[in-house]
């Protein structure tokens, strides 16, 4: 793998562009801190740690932040109006921001910020973090080595980038991947790596969407196709795309739980397709997807895998799931004591397979000699 991370570019704060933040410049430097949101000029709010506490920082007035607002969006070439309210933008030291500003936002411009971390935490960082066990990271190696469809779901800032960010990370480099993103947040350390990042409408650009980047993807010889959110009107070419050439593909969407992950996917296929019916679309999903990676933040701001989920079949018109591990309230993640359907599959397009007992929960299981790759 190549050392080098790629895009997006991380580099140190630059008291140039921080500057332009005003009061936030403060919080952006502040390594504790992972999220800033602005809801207006006297109410400043951050996450540390997991926890979200207001902050004694405050802008003069609602046009000093109605400037720092525009001078964000000017940071990424993007302009906030009456016209185009919003802007999702891309720091130059890789965080994500939003900006959202009148007449939409009633008390003055609102501004979140997802800091790019100094460094993604990769897998083995996350186990450390109690994120999920050695169990768990030995499954997922075997689901990328399979080539096993995957999404990672869960609630706002649950930790699904990130996690889909570490997964990402066990690709062989001798894959081709077309990473697709809204804003590019994941860091990609494999060598044939083609990055598109949709691009709103504004005053000056005809706007391109996921969707439209999607099929073009499929032009562009990929190994796997990485879809950082899937929000929508693409969610039907996705899944096509998981199912012509580039298994192994893999997505994150916002939902509380498996059975919900399916459900949204479900509705965003047919409120964009006319003509395809309900049960056609459960049939394709039945087919293509294969595991589903439900994150969770708890009530003390900690962030791990609440539940893996197999894909296993259509009955009587209905997707059905089994869980394949859940964590349990003081005992972790556990495996549940099913082993997964798609052992035929993956066996297939891999020689990573499971040790004997590895889904029994009653069996200590010695992943000797376990290595990433
Ligand atoms: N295991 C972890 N331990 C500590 N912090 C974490 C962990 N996982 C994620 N984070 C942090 O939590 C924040 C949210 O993570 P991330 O961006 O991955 O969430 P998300 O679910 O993709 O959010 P969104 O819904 O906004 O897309 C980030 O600051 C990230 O660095
Ligand atoms: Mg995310």
């Amino acid at each position: 793998m190549a050392e080098e991370q790629r895009l997006p570019k991380k580099k140190p704060s630059s008291p140039d562009w921080a500057l332009e933040t005003g009061p936030l410049q403060a919080l952006l430097s502040d390594p504790e801190v992972s999220e800033v949101m602005v809801n207006g000029p006297h109410s400043i709010f951050v996450e540390r740690a997991g926890v979200i506490e207001r902050s004694d920082l405050s802008f003069a007035s609602q046009e000093e932040l109605n400037k720092i607002a525009s001078g964000i969006a000017r940071l990424a070439g993007k302009e906030v109006s009456r016209k185009f309210p919003y802007a999702d933008v891309r720091l130059p030291d890789g965080s994500r921001a939003n900006i959202i500003v009148a007449p939409v936002a009633v008390e003055g411009p609102v501004i979140t910020i997802r800091k790019a971390q100094s460094q993604m935490l990769d897998l083995r960082n996350l186990v450390k973090a109690d994120f999920f066990d050695e169990k768990v990271l030995y499954f997922l190696n075997v689901c990328i080595a399979g080539r096993l469809n995957m999404i990672v779901s869960g609630g706002t800032s649950t930790g699904k980038t990130t996690l889909l960010n570490a997964i990402i990370g066990l690709i062989p480099n001798s894959e081709r991947l077309v990473i697709i993103e809204d804003t590019l947040e994941l860091v990609i350390r494999q060598d044939n790596v083609a990055r598109l990042e949709a691009r709103d409408e504004s005053t000056y650009d005809e706007g391109f969407d996921t969707k439209r980047l999607v099929r073009n993807a499929l032009r562009m010889r990929p190994d796997r196709i990485i879809v950082g959110e899937t929000r929508g009107g693409e969610a039907w070419d996705i899944l096509q795309a998981m199912n012509s050439g580039h298994e192994g593909s893999m997505t994150a969407i916002h939902a509380n739980s498996a059975t919900s992950a399916l459900h949204k996917l479900e509705a965003f296929v047919l409120i964009e397709e006319s003509g395809i019916s309900s049960l056609l679309v459960r049939q394709h999903m039945a087919d293509i997807l294969n595991v589903i990676v439900q994150v969770e933040r708890d009530a003390h701001g900690h962030r791990h895998i609440s539940e893996i989920a197999e894909v296993i079949g259509l009955k009587e018109g209905k997707i059905l799931t089994q869980s394949l591990f859940r964590r349990q309230e003081g005992q972790g993640i556990k495996s549940c004591g099913v082993t997964p359907k798609f052992l035929e599959r993956q066996k297939k397009a891999s020689s990573l397979v499971f040790p004997p007992n590895f889904f029994d929960p009653t069996k200590a299981i010695v992943l000797e000699g376990f290595t990433k790759k």
